[in-house]
């Protein structure tokens, strides 16, 4: 069934049908579709351009159509229409007679599908800041409940000692970022299309302040060749979903190393961890890999949608219906990457014990060693190089900074006193200076 045909002598080719077939993706905006013709018939109806009864008989039906979806009592075929409109309204005008014809009356196809995916893109990021904020309050608790001191890493190699606290509160304030980094898409993207019509509006006396006001929109749209064109949006939430994907796959692949047999810092759930066929003895963090390589998805769709749009004349192109198989697969991977790793940090286990010999090994206070010098009066550049030579000196004698004799720390500067040990304790070296924000 199709919404046009008038101007056609021939018929759709069977394989163009099936081409530009959208109904496994955009039936997924139903619920959207269905809203936005209810506000839009409304106010039709208040306007005068169709008559209340015929306005009203058109709300009912949708009304019916939606709850019959919701039921079950309906189902959305995969094919069959054009796309979810085409469905809509025809199901509409065989349910309610000549009325339904009406409905498309002032709108487009392509100020139609604007309006869905706004209100699409609204509803669902609404769960996704639910779940960032879940699995920053889970950073936070696993932090205060373990919040021993670790080695902390720069090029992957042993820097300075930080808390296992600190370590997951990075990762919150990430979280944090990403959170207003979406709210701030949600406010941008807040603006009614509809009423655009195809790219110039209407002739008719629509009021697209009410469908404005019924749709939850902040205002309406400024422009209409932009508002039927834009899919910023999508761009942007994609974009935002690709770090919030990029900061998930950095934590995954520390924890993937933290957990390995050489760190044993952390060790996965059961539950969050798979076997191998062939070799009894394995666990491995598949559950970390997953999100890893999830990431990997949605940088590509980013680069889909990017791609699609960049080379688009103004104003719509049926190019941009496949926007839908881009963020549609999004979606569902940022929610998963967010579940799982809420899942993987509550339920981590952390080994304080090998946290403790890590730190101990590495010269991690060699900086705090430093530090002290230049309390004595040295310049930071020569204390550098001193505490390097007494750094030679330990690795050389197979001790750390800490268990050198003072006698053995004095050959590198007469200065270095007993009250020295009190800069290498390590214990002792996070309470100092600003440092105390780690704990
Ligand atoms: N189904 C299209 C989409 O998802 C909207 C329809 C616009 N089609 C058109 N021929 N103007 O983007």
């Amino acid at each position: 069934m199709k919404l046009w045909g008038g101007r056609f002598t021939k018929g759709e080719d069977a394989d163009m049908t099936s081409f530009d077939n959208s109904l496994p993706t955009s039936k997924l905006l139903y619920k959207e579709d269905i809203q936005g013709s209810i506000a839009h018939a409304k106010m039709l109806g208040k306007q005068n351009i169709i008559s209340q009864k015929e306005s009203a008989a058109i709300v009912d039906g949708l009304k019916e159509i939606l709850t019959d979806v919701e039921q079950g009592i309906l189902i959305i075929p995969d094919s069959g229409y054009e796309d979810i409109h085409s469905f809509i309204e025809t199901t509409l005008t065989k349910k309610i007679g000549e009325d339904g014809k009406k409905l498309h009356t002032a709108r487009s196809r392509n100020d139609q599908i604007a309006v869905d995916t706004k209100m699409y893109f609204k509803n669902r990021l609404q769960g996704i800041l639910e779940e960032i904020d879940d699995l920053v309050d889970t950073f936070i608790t696993k932090g205060q409940e373990n919040p021993y001191l670790m080695p902390g890493y720069t090029h992957l190699q042993k820097a300075q000692t930080i808390t296992f606290k600190y370590y997951l509160d990075a990762y919150a304030q990430m979280l944090l970022r990403d959170k207003k980094r979406l709210l701030n898409a949600i406010n941008i993207m807040d603006e009614n299309p509809l009423g655009s019509g195809a790219l110039a509006g209407t002739t008719h006396n629509i009021d697209r302040q009410l469908t404005t006001e019924l749709l939850n929109f902040k205002k309406p749209v400024k422009n209409f060749i932009d508002a039927v064109s834009d899919r910023d949006y999508v761009i942007e939430t994609l974009s935002d979903f690709s770090i919030i994907g990029v900061h998930l796959s950095r934590l995954s692949e520390e924890l993937i190393i933290y957990a390995s047999q050489e760190f044993q810092y952390v060790t996965f759930d059961d539950s969050l961890s798979t076997g191998s066929s062939m070799m009894p003895q394995k666990k491995n963090a598949d559950s970390a890999e997953l999100i890893r390589g999830n990431s990997a998805l949605l940088i590509g769709e980013l680069n889909q949608i990017l791609v699609i749009m960049k080379g688009l004349p103004l104003a719509y192109d049926k190019d941009m219906q496949l926007d839908k198989e881009t963020f549609l697969p999004a979606f569902d991977h940022i929610e998963k990457m967010l579940l799982i790793a809420k899942k993987i940090v509550s339920t981590l286990k952390i080994n304080r014990v090998k946290l403790q010999k890590a730190v101990k090994n590495g010269f991690l206070n060699a900086t705090d060693l430093a530090d002290y010098l230049v309390k004595k009066g040295r310049p930071f550049r020569d204390a550098h190089t001193v505490v390097g030579q007494a750094v030679l000196f330990a690795e050389k004698h197979q001790k750390a900074l800490e268990d050198l004799t003072i006698e053995e720390l004095k050959q590198f500067d007469q200065i270095i006193d007993e009250d020295v040990y009190h800069y290498l304790n390590i214990q002792e070296s996070i309470h100092k200076g600003i440092k105390k924000e780690m704990l």
